[in-house]
């Protein structure tokens, strides 16, 4: 096996109300790894325990530890060396809801390309029309680049972020619901993107949808009540009646 994300004891409280419990997750390279679970059991605040999101919340308290495989080397997320905004260039995320950037729809990809990464021009027109079109969104917004992001229908604002995380050609990519915006077309259009993108990048999707989990995951894990994760054996993958009889005891 060849792992990319290790979480160890991995505890996540908001206000002294723990969340996540003694997590241990171990996710391979590419996958996708689908994380399901019921509604306000702490999928989100796993996905952002990977990339140092909830420690910009001032009453939430990490305990634990999580490691990523990133350019070929270990980072230890929460080790005193690292510094959180090249772990962030490593480490994309899509979030549920769409956050498009108060600009156009081009500088949306373009600012934080510019910023973060401090590429040129040219380089960066090439990388935003490659993530456009990987996003499923080019031929949509060819036409209206210049146009204000939040112009943009709630699904083309979900592919417009999907194709800025895309444009950093980060390591693992977090996406926490990428297609509850879209229509079924669309939201197929992305599961093929995310298919062939584990081939590249380690996906780790989090999905409200059974059928669309079954089409993606390569791995499952379900979170459960107690703040953990458990493992969904392979052989339940690939029969529905023995998914959803587990799903039902689970949820
Ligand atoms: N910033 C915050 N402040 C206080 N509590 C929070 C905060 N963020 C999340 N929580 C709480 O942590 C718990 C887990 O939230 P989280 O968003 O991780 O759930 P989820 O599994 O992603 O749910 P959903 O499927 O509805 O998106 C919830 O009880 C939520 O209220
Ligand atoms: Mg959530």
């Amino acid at each position: 096996m060849n792992s990319a994300i290790l979480v160890e004891d991995l505890s996540v409280s908001f206000a002294g109300q723990e969340v996540l419990r003694g997590l241990n997750l171990e996710i391979q390279a590419g996958g996708p790894t689908v994380l399901v679970g019921r509604s306000g059991l702490g999928k989100t605040t796993l996905l952002r325990a990977v990339n140092r999101l909830n420690e910009c919340l001032p009453d939430c308290v990490t305990t634990g530890r999580v490691r990523l495989r990133l350019g070929g080397e270990w980072v230890e997320a929460y080790g005193p060396a690292t510094v959180v905004e090249d772990l962030r260039k490593r480490v994309g995320m899509v979030f549920q809801t769409p956050n498009v950037l108060p600009v156009s729809v081009e500088r949306n990809i373009a600012l934080p390309l510019r910023l973060a990464l401090g590429l040129s021009a040219a380089e960066i027109e090439a990388r935003q029309e490659q993530a456009l079109r990987e996003a499923r969104l080019w031929d949509e917004v060819k036409d209206r680049l210049a146009a204000p992001a939040q112009t943009l229908s709630g699904g083309q604002q979900q592919r417009l972020c999907l194709a800025r995380a895309l444009a950093f050609a980060p390591d693992i990519l977090l996406l926490d619901e990428p297609t509850s915006s879209l229509d079924y077309k669309a939201a197929r259009g992305i599961e093929d993107l995310l298919l062939e993108l584990a081939s590249r990048y380690t996906l780790l999707v989090v999905s409200h949808s059974l059928n669309q989990a079954r089409r993606l995951a390569r791995f499952m894990f379900v979170l459960r009540e107690d703040g953990q994760v458990e493992a969904v054996d392979k052989e339940a993958l690939g029969d529905k009646e023995r998914l959803l009889t587990l799903m039902d005891e689970l949820f």
